[in-house]
């Protein structure tokens, strides 16, 4: 009886799933910017460049979710309405960078090597993106939550302000919604091939995120030295009038531009 259970729970793509990136979802979260959102410390610049990221992201996860919607492998799994992201990111960088958001937003090359990922499946393997789309979204559905509240903490935020990014009005219960998703990913025809394919591009889409993150802090050290070192002694007024400035958004720029090729040769 157990030994059944056993094989039945197994061979839901859901169970297995969550087993093959259970290590890197420690490792996601022992990230030096994850542990800030868990330790209440998460920085207004640190929020902003995560935005900034998450953005590119969903844009294309949500592009090729959107091209692929009635491959036999997304359709099940495609929820636009409860799910998609990219309107609430595009809020939110309103909210932190005003209306000029995009000429403002910074992204390092992981994001984009990412997004450039995204596409190519997209592209040759729409099956795969059930296990990018599981990454985001079920993450934001689990401990996303307790990360929005975590963060309107941290940076002082008033309710709901700047933070519709963690919030889902399409889904009224997120285990409810969770358990959907899983039946829904459950049921999806695979082969063996597709479904191995599968369970390996979630260990990657946990990389990839695990990535962006160490550039995003990569950017954050760069930025934060900088500001130690040419404005120590200035007030604190006049130090979040510096990160404001065109001229620091040109030399982030610059720093950024640095350190990502710094990632890339490497
Ligand atoms: C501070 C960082 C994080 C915390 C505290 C956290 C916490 C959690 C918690 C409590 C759950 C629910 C586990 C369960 O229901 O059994 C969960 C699930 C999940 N998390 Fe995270 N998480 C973090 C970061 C991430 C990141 C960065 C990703 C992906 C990029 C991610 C992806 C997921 C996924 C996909 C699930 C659903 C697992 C499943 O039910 O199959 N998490 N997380």
């Amino acid at each position: 009886m157990e030994t059944q259970k056993m094989q039945r729970v197994e061979k839901d793509l859901s169970e297995q799933i969550k087993n093959v990136t259970m290590e890197s979802h420690m490792r996601a979260e022992n990230t030096e910017l994850m542990l800030s959102f868990q330790k209440g410390q998460v920085t207004r610049l640190q929020y902003k460049l995560l935005l900034s990221s998450l953005r590119e992201i969903y844009q294309t996860l949500e592009d090729e979710l959107d091209r692929n919607s009635n491959h036999p492998a997304v359709e099940p799994i495609y929820f636009p309405s409860e799910l998609a992201r990219l309107e609430s990111i595009e809020k939110d960088l309103d909210y932190f960078y005003g209306p000029d958001w995009k000429e403002k937003i910074v992204v390092p090359a992981a994001t984009r090597r990412y997004c450039d990922r995204l596409r190519e499946i997209g592209e040759k393997n729409p099956e795969f993106l059930v296990a990018h789309a599981y990454t985001r979204y079920l993450g934001d559905l689990s401990g996303g939550q307790v990360l929005g509240r975590i963060a309107q903490k941290s940076m002082g935020l008033k309710s709901g302000e700047g933070l519709s990014f963690f919030a889902f009005p399409g889904v009224s219960s997120p285990n409810l919604f969770k358990q959907l998703y899983r039946s829904r990913m459950n049921v999806l025809e695979l082969s063996e091939e597709q479904r191995n394919g599968v369970l390996e591009e979630a260990v990657k889409a946990f990389e990839l995120n695990i990535q962006v993150f160490e550039d995003v802090q990569k950017i954050l050290s760069v930025a934060e030295d900088h500001q130690d070192s040419k404005v120590v002694k200035s007030n604190s007024a006049l130090q979040s009038s510096v990160m404001g400035a065109p001229l620091f958004r040109m030399l982030l720029g610059i720093l950024v531009a640095v350190v990502t090729m710094g990632i890339c040769m490497s």
